[in-house]
This record gives C-alpha cells, sequence and structure tokens, in this order.
C-alpha cells in the first residue's frame, strides 16, 4: 500500500513536470511541482526555514514530510536538511557527485528524486544509513557507471530508474547488470540502455547477456583458457560474438562483418557458427585450440583458399558447412585431419574441374561414409553443371591410365551411384 502511494505521487510529478516541459516559458505558473501535485493530500505547506527558504518547500504527503528542492541549480544537497523527510526531492538541478555517506542523516527517507541532473559520479557509499529507501530516481543523468556496491546500504530498493544515462556496457557494469536481472527485481533498472560500446548500443541492461560483457569470466569456466594478447583481441573483437553455454557451449559470431577468425573463443565450445562474414581465407592452424568442436559452420563468406593446415586439431568434427563461398577446389591435404566427419555442406562454390579438384573428388570417394552435398562445376564452360562425379568419371575414361598419379586412382565404378553430387550417410 505504502508503495503504492509513492508511486502515485511520483507519478502525479511527472505528469506535472511534463506539462511544464510542455509549456516552456509558462513555467512559473508550476514553479514548485511538490506543491502542486500534493495539495489534494497536504494538510499544510510551509515555506522552509532559513537557509533552505528560497530553495526548498516543505510539505505533507499523507502524513510524511516531503521536500522539495527542485530546479533549483543547486549543485549539492543544500545542508541541514532536517532528519525527519521521507521524501527529498532534488530533481532538475546540476548535482553531478553523490558522494559517501552524503544522505546518512536522512533515516526515514523511502524515496529520493533526483532526475534530471548531472550525476556522473555515484560513491559506493552514497546511500548509506538509508535503511528505509525504497525508491530512487536516477534518470536523465551522465551515468556510464555504476557499482553494485551502491545498493548494499539500500536493501528495500524495489523500484530504480536508471534510463536516459550513458551507460558503458563494458565488463565493470557485470555485476550491475547482473543484480538487475535477479528474477524478482522487476522494477529496477528496466528501460536503461547500453549507449557503448557499439556492439551494444541500444541493448537494454536488463537483457543483455552478463556474460558477454567480461570474455575473460566465462573462459575461466570453460577449462583450457586460451589467453590471447590484448593487441590481437582488439584487431578480432570476440566480442561481437554471442556465447550461449545450453544447451550446449556454442558461440555465434555470425553476420559480424569479420574478415578473419575472431580470437580468444572458448575452447571448449562444440559449435562456432561464423556465417555470413567476410572472411577469404582459412590459415592453418586456425581452429587448433577446438578439439572438442563438432559444428563449424563458414557459409556465406568469401573464402576462396584454405591453408592444408586449417583444420588441423579438429578431431571431432562432425558438420562442416563451406556453402556459399569462392571456392574452386582445396588443396590436397586440407581434409586429413577431419577424422570424425559425417557432413560436408559445399553448395554455391564456383567449383572449378580441372585437375585440382581430383583431391577432394578422391577424399570422399575414400572416405565413402560422409555425407556431402552442392559439388558441382561451375566453369570450365565444358562441364558447367556436371556434378564434379562425372567429371571425373569421364577424365579416366578419356585418360590413359599413365597419366594418372597413383593416390587418385581407384575404381571408377563406385562413383556411378554419386552422379548427383549429393551423398547421403548410409549408416552401416
Ligand atoms: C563453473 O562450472 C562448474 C562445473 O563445471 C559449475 O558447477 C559452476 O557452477 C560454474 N560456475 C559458474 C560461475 O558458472
Ligand atoms: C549454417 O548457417 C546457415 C545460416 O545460419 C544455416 O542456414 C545452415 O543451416 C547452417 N549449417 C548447418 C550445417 O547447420
Amino acid at each position: 500500500m505504502q508503495m503504492v502511494k509513492i508511486i502515485l505521487f511520483l507519478l502525479l510529478c511527472t505528469a506535472v513536470e511534463l506539462r511544464k516541459i510542455r509549456n516552456g516559458r509558462k513555467e512559473n505558473r508550476n514553479k514548485h511541482c511538490g506543491a502542486k501535485c500534493m495539495r489534494k493530500h497536504s494538510s499544510h505547506v510551509k515555506r522552509f526555514a532559513h537557509p533552505l527558504k528560497n530553495i526548498c518547500e516543505e510539505s505533507l504527503y499523507y502524513s510524511e514530510k516531503v521536500l522539495t528542492c527542485q530546479d533549483k541549480q543547486l549543485i549539492t544537497i543544500p545542508s541541514n536538511l532536517p532528519d525527519d523527510i521521507v521524501h527529498l526531492q532534488l530533481a532538475g538541478n546540476k548535482i553531478n557527485r553523490l558522494k559517501d555517506s552524503m544522505f546518512s542523516t536522512l533515516k526515514n527517507l523511502k524515496s529520493l528524486d533526483l532526475q534530471r541532473n548531472d550525476i556522473t559520479t555515484i560513491q559506493p557509499g552514497a546511500f548509506e544509513g538509508l535503511d528505509d529507501l525504497n525508491t530512487l530516481l536516477l534518470q536523465h543523468n551522465q551515468l556510464r557507471f555504476l557499482s553494485e556496491e551502491v545498493f548494499i546500504p539500500i536493501p528495500k530498493l524495489n523500484y530504480l530508474r536508471i534510463y536516459d544515462n550513458p551507460w558503458d556496457c563494458n565488463c565493470n557494469l557485470e555485476d550491475m547488470v547482473r543484480k538487475l536481472q535477479v528474477p524478482g527485481h522487476k522494477n529496477l533498472g528496466n528501460l536503461a540502455k547500453c549507449k557503448s560500446p557499439k556492439v551494444y548500443v541500444g541493448q537494454k541492461l536488463k537483457k543483455i547477456n552478463p556474460d558477454w560483457l567480461c570474455p575473460n569470466n566465462i573462459f575461466s569456466n570453460i577449462s583450457e583458457v586460451m589467453d590471447p594478447p590484448s593487441s590481437i583481441l582488439k584487431e578480432v573483437d570476440f566480442t561481437r560474438c554471442h556465447i550461449y553455454l545450453f544447451p550446449k557451449p556454442q558461440v555465434d559470431c555470425q553476420d559480424k562483418d569479420l574478415t578473419k577468425i575472431p580470437i580468444g573463443i572458448p575452447a571448449d565450445v562444440l559449435e562456432i557458427n561464423l556465417g555470413s562474414n567476410k572472411i577469404k581465407q582459412l590459415n592453418g592452424r586456425d581452429f587448433i585450440h577446438f578439439k572438442k568442436l563438432d559444428t563449424l559452420n563458414l557459409s556465406n563468406n568469401h573464402i576462396e583458399t584454405i591453408d592444408p593446415a586449417a583444420f588441423t586439431g579438429l578431431l571431432r568434427l562432425k558438420t562442416l558447412d563451406l556453402s556459399n563461398n569462392n571456392l574452386h577446389s582445396f588443396k590436397y591435404g586440407v581434409l586429413e585431419d577431419l577424422y570424425f566427419i559425417e557432413k560436408l555442406v559445399l553448395t554455391e562454390n564456383p567449383w572449378k574441374c580441372d585437375y585440382q579438384i581430383h583431391y577432394l573428388a578422391y577424399w570422399l570417394q575414400v572416405h565413402y561414409t560422409v555425407q556431402f552435398e552442392g559439388l558441382e562445376c561451375t566453369m570450365p564452360n565444358e562441364f558447367k553443371g556436371w556434378t564434379v562425379q562425372r567429371y571425373i568419371k569421364k577424365y579416366y575414361e578419356e585418360c590413359p591410365k599413365e597419366n594418372v598419379i597413383n593416390s587418385y586412382d581407384y575404381d571408377i565404378s563406385s562413383l556411378e551411384e554419386e552422379e548427383h553430387g549429393i551423398r547421403t550417410r548410409i549408416i552401416p
């Protein structure tokens, strides 16, 4: 009931404030929001004694003392505030810093309105002594950061407004974000959004995944931490990716304008999606740390070359999606480390049916359980639209045996079943 009253009271004030802003110059009429909005319930309104006389106005709201010091150019709170005030209104001033114990004499305070100031800093002990505070308004200020510690002295706080502050969503804000997201805290910080860094602009503090803010933290709970030099981290910023721990550890770096494999991805992830980026080549050892990876999605990039050692280390990889890239062929050796591969997606690549393609065809022939799709010649014109298998078959038919390098020599007849460039794995 108490809470409802306070919120009602604040709403009334806000309504008056809005009108005031709309009326612009006609401000005089509503100079003292507190006085106006409390007229109905106030038993009396009196001017406050010197030295607050012209600054603050005291009134009663449901027999609770209210002190209104609004729009007065104050740069700090007036000294000697009476210690029995329950609601303190300091909106629309020029306060820029809340210092430790600044309000500590106001033991009865239940609501504190500091909206529309220039607050950039709140010291951890600023709300010391406010045991009963349940409402804190800090919207329309200049806060980039707030320590979760400021909430320790105010355990009853259940209504917090902090929107329209330039929140810098970096690692320092992690604890604060976690606090806001506690399920019971449904009226804490609801509308606040990140102003920086660029990747999180516009994201709500209530919704952002706190794990993203401090990438190193999450890494520390996933064994085998990779510790990249910070210079490299900057170069390819892994924080652009999203990490999910459920249902399985996976990293989603889709559509992030990446030109290389980002460094710093936790080594224990099972799935990495790098789809829809601008990666042009895969370098040797790019995936060396991902010993548990089972799915790697590289679709929709510009990959032209794959180093023969690019997939080294991917001992458990089962699915590799290379669709929609710029691949003409695979260099000899590219697939040799993929012992457990089950599925290769190769569609929408400009496969070139010349001698270079033989390695891939040969490898698929030998690893006959591997399911693949999309292996179709786009050049030369002669073979355009053919499956690579058909091209290979023709090649062997036409070429005398002695022209064929031994390792590529295999039984041609078994190629026929792959005429369509698609092989569905047959489980024995
Ligand atoms: C870290 O992982 C262990 C088990 O692997 C788990 O019990 C613990 O809750 C995790 N800690 C955090 C902070 O996620
Ligand atoms: C790879 O990602 C693309 C785009 O998100 C998706 O369509 C495709 O199914 C994924 N491939 C695999 C094998 O999951």
